[in-house]
């Protein structure tokens, strides 16, 4: 299968790449970041007009994983105006012309969408409530893309692994700290279902060759605090544990709010796809295995210098 993906030097667009470039043919679009990746690259300012059709064009591709995306809350409340232009209007012009062209198309939301407050598992039946920027840019960027294709798929997904820049998730953040014996907070009270993004990568293309539309919750199969998901990042590496803070995100000074509980239901995924999602344990597992096979050494190695 031939598949063009934005955002190709995220944390998500970079692993899919790598994962799927030995069994498939992968063109990655980014801005110049990249080099040497054992994928095609196609530079690109999505925002450019005209942008999605001259890349649709060009590299003639049968489906699309668009991950490209302003994906950090906070950056989303300080510049609201290209968080529009990028999460919201982007998403709905590049589903336009997969439609006219015929594309499958799997555009990548969040789990943010939704404020947090539901007491138990959001289904995708559940009404969203976004506390911020980047959740209401999101939001509006999944309905663009439906109204306009609705045979594409929209996943709302939270996902960890190691990125380019050895910075980007939230499990290298745990790590990178720990490692140099450093002391981090790790919040109690907010719920999250983490999924490696090489479970994400496999899911998305189960949800390809099942030929899915729609709109699905594609994340972990436990819900963990950020405080437990750094304490099992500790377990798995080996790393003092005691280093990490429990508290609370009542009076911290993040710029963008945060929901909550965003623990999302899977059942639907699990069954139209008509098999399991990978445990939160088997992910780390990989994870630490890639740290111990030199993968994010690896990752960093693609950098355009
Ligand atoms: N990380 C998570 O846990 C998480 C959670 C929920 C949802 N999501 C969603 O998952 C998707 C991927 O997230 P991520 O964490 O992989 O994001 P990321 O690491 O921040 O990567 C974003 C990508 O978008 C590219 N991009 C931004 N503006 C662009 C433009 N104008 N033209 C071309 N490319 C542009 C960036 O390119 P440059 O490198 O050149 O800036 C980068 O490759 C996003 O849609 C995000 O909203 C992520």
């Amino acid at each position: 299968m031939r598949i063009l993906v934005t955002g190709a030097s995220g944390l998500l667009g970079l692993n899919f790449c790598l994962q799927m470039a030995d069994s498939h043919s992968i063109v990655g679009v980014d801005r110049g970041k990249l080099n040497g990746t054992p994928f095609e690259l196609l530079k690109a300012d999505l925002l450019d007009p005209g942008a999605c059709s001259r890349l649709l064009e060009e590299s003639r591709p049968d489906a699309v994983i668009h991950t490209a995306a302003m994906a950090d809350v906070d950056s989303c409340e300080l510049d609201p105006e290209g968080a529009r232009l990028l999460n919201a209007e982007l998403p709905g012009e590049l589903a336009a012309v997969c439609a006219k062209r015929g594309i499958q198309l799997i555009h990548i939301s969040t789990d943010a969408v939704f404020d947090g407050s539901k007491d138990g598992t959001y289904t995708e039946d559940d009404k969203p409530n976004p506390l911020g920027v980047y959740a209401q840019t999101k939001l509006d960027g999944e309905l663009a893309v439906l109204s306009v294709n609705p045979e594409a798929v929209v996943t709302r997904v939270n996902f960890y692994g190691w990125s380019l820049h050895g910075t980007r998730s939230l499990a290298e953040f745990f790590f990178n700290n720990l490692n140099a014996g450093k002391k981090v907070n790790g919040f109690t009270d907010v719920i999250f279902c983490p999924m490696f993004v090489n479970h994400l990568t496999e899911t998305l293309m189960s949800m390809l060759g099942k030929e899915l539309i729609g709109l699905y919750h594609v994340v972990g199969t436990q819900s963990v605090s950020k405080y437990q998901f750094g304490i099992e990042i500790a377990r798995r590496f080996k790393l003092n544990e005691n280093l990490i803070e429990s508290i609370s995100i009542e009076g911290s000074d993040l710029t963008a709010p945060r929901s909550p509980n965003l623990n999302l239901s899977i059942h639907k995924l699990s069954t139209d796809l008509g098999h399991d999602i990978p445990e939160l344990s088997a992910g780390l597992k990989e994870f630490y295995t890639q740290y111990v096979q030199s993968y994010p050494q690896k990752m960093r190695s693609y950098q355009h210098i």
